[in-house]
């Protein structure tokens, strides 16, 4: 039998009181389905590809994989959906535009979040330097220092989202 639960979050700078029928729902579909966010995509389900990632309370999460019962009463969510308008972009979202990094672009919510958040940590870390192509690569393979999440592009558009990466390490996130 499933639980009814009704939590209030922080969503992208906003109050929002969500409640599902059933507290083991995944944040994916939560966002998605009652939260109107259109970044978050479902690629796997199981943690495997990174489509879903947002960030909760700033540390990278795969959605897909978190019960809306784990996720803590107030809780800081943040989606692609916040980040910026198609006026005035994120520094990130205009580095991922200027490199054209995507191809069919589903695998980039992901990639877009989980480098955001990457990049926050080793700056909050002290490391203020700009990530090599061999850090970049570790980071999407999930071999990164802090970060064992991968991200699959199966355009395979990875040159250019490397790219895209550095050049958003370059300006202030
Ligand atoms: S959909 Fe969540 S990691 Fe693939
Ligand atoms: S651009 Fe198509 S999956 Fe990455």
């Amino acid at each position: 039998m499933s639980t009814p639960l009704t939590r209030n979050l922080n969503l992208n700078g906003e109050n929002r009181t969500v409640t599902v029928p059933d507290e083991g729902e995944q944040l994916l579909y939560v966002l998605r389905n009652a939260l109107g966010q259109h970044g978050p995509k479902f690629g796997c389900g199981v943690s495997q590809c990174g489509a879903c990632t947002v960030l909760l309370d700033g540390q990278i999460r795969r959605s897909c994989v978190t019960p809306l019962r784990t996720v803590a009463e107030g809780a800081n969510v943040e989606t692609l959906d916040g980040l910026g308008t198609p006026e005035h972009p994120h520094p990130i979202q205009q580095a991922f535009i200027d490199e054209q990094a995507a191809q069919c672009a589903y695998c980039i919510n992901g990639i877009v979040m989980g480098a955001l958040g990457w990049l926050r940590q080793r700056r909050a870390a002290g490391n203020t330097t700009v990530p090599t192509q061999e850090e970049i690569a570790a980071f999407l393979s999930g071999e990164a220092e802090g970060s064992t999440l991968n991200y699959i592009c199966r355009c395979g558009a990875h040159v250019r989202i490397m790219r895209a990466i550095r050049k958003a390490a370059e300006v202030a996130l």
